[in-house]
């Protein structure tokens, strides 16, 4: 009389054609499937993040203007926008990428347009359209927005303790109690867009 086998339905089973196998072969087949996609997107997923660790809020050169205020708000700022004499225009980096302006205290510009016979060589380098000109609006002593055209039409005013910046020469402080100049962001006319051609050219606010 032979012995009956104790073994179980699965070691009897081919690997590859059995019915016993195919349900463990199925899910070692999804979760490989599985795997090498996951693989697969994570290099995407890396580049993603990297992308998105690059762009701050702070403009960059491709950056187009962004209304801060009023009925545009958040709509591109184009070069017929801006007048001789007209009130100083407060505005965000526009991100070409999204079309979406980049909200933040340190990327807050204060744009205006000068007669292009006014610009010194320093402003004049980094004006588009002949004389916009764009300025971090933190003011340079206790970091208040500047708002306001001064009377003589080439500067800037900060209404909280009434420092002047010449507008038409880089920012420079022409009444105090700031000490240092505003940073002229360059901008230059592309396509008949106003757009930011380079980074700040000084430190942002009050000295620390
Ligand atoms: S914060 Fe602008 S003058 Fe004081």
């Amino acid at each position: 009389m032979s012995k009956p086998t104790s073994q179980a339905p699965s070691d009897n089973a081919c690997a590859c054609c059995s019915a016993a196998g195919e349900p463990a072969d199925a899910g070692r087949r999804q979760m490989l499937t599985s795997a090498l996609a996951l693989a697969a997107m994570a290099p995407i997923a890396a580049m993603a993040q990297e992308g998105e660790a690059k762009r701050s809020t702070k403009p960059e050169p491709g950056d187009k203007l962004a209304f801060m205020l009023g009925e545009k708000q958040g709509k591109e700022i184009l070069p017929a926008d801006l007048k001789i004499g007209g009130e100083p225009t407060l505005a965000y980096p526009l991100d070409p990428t999204t079309g979406k302006a980049l909200v933040s205290k340190a990327g807050l510009l204060v744009v205006v347009r000068l007669k292009p016979e006014d610009l010194k060589p320093g402003s004049a380098k980094n004006a588009a359209d002949g004389g916009v000109v764009a300025f971090s609006s933190m003011c340079t002593h206790y970091g208040c927005p500047i708002t306001t055209l001064h009377p003589t039409g080439t500067q800037v005013v900060c209404n909280c303790h009434g420092s002047v910046f010449n507008a038409a020469d880089r920012g420079v402080v022409t009444n105090g109690p700031a000490t240092r100049r505003l940073a002229m962001l360059p901008l230059e006319l592309k396509d008949g867009a106003i757009v930011v051609k380079g980074k700040f050219d000084g430190p942002l606010g009050p000295p620390t």
